[in-house]
């Protein structure tokens, strides 16, 4: 064989196992087991921006390009998803929060005097599927915000590991954990809340807490 010809047939074979091993990683990536309800673990996380603002609701995915920043328990989310391999999904309230900072002041704190439930426009679709849950809200007036009281009494978490992370402004609140084994009592809650606050909210120190955390937990 010619030495033109030898060569020709190993870029030949390079070539080929190059985009064997392409395809084989997207493959990888893609497949219903590392992403989707075979993975086992979905990240459900409520942040103010998508409960004011139509134009990211359109989206459903938070993967996708956004036209302002991610709200902080967002950027969390995206952290935990990126590190586990999750689903994720976001919750959104049927009737969207007011921009003005007043109406949002008098609105919220009304929900949280009166418990109302929120009607959410998000479909429980897809928890049953999922053994493992994320749950991760911003605090709002040192409670849950009362859409996740909606999201819990819509879904039913029996069986399911249930991990909470929390944002915040400065408060380091407690005993969230509690409050949802309240409610999802053959839920298995765990008690090492992640609270991320606003000080900390930076993409770099988001990534290290939220590592450190599932370290904590075993989960990485
Ligand atoms: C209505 C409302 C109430 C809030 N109450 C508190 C509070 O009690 N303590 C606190 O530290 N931060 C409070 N915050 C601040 C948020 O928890 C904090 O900014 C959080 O990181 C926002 O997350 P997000 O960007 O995902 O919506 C409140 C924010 C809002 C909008």
């Amino acid at each position: 064989m010619k030495p033109l010809t030898r060569i020709a047939i190993v870029l030949l074979f390079i070539v080929l196992i190059g985009a064997t091993a392409l395809l084989v990683n997207l493959e990888l990536r893609f497949s219903p087991a590392s992403v989707g309800p075979d993975s086992g673990t979905m990240v459900v996380y409520l942040t103010l921006r998508d409960n004011q603002n139509i134009d990211a609701i359109a989206s459903a995915s938070c993967t996708e390009e956004r036209p302002k920043p991610n709200g902080i328990t967002e950027q969390v989310a995206i952290a935990i998803q990126e590190k586990t391999g999750a689903a994720i999904r976001n919750i959104v309230v049927s009737e969207f929060y007011p921009e003005d900072l007043d109406a949002l002041v008098e609105r919220t704190q009304k929900e949280k005097a009166e418990k109302t439930m929120p009607e959410l426009r998000t479909p429980d679709r897809r928890e049953s599927s999922y053994k493992t849950l994320f749950i991760g809200f911003p605090i709002w007036w040192d409670e849950m915000p009362r859409a996740i009281y909606s999201y819990l009494d819509k879904v039913d978490l029996s069986g399911k590991k249930i991990y909470i992370f929390t944002c915040s402004d400065n408060s380091v609140p407690e005993g969230f954990d509690r409050k949802i084994a309240d409610i999802e009592p053959d839920a298995a809650v765990h008690p090492n809340v992640l609270n991320v606050r606003k000080e900390q909210a930076q993409k770099e120190t988001i990534g290290k807490l939220v590592e450190a955390w599932l370290r904590e937990l075993g989960l990485n």
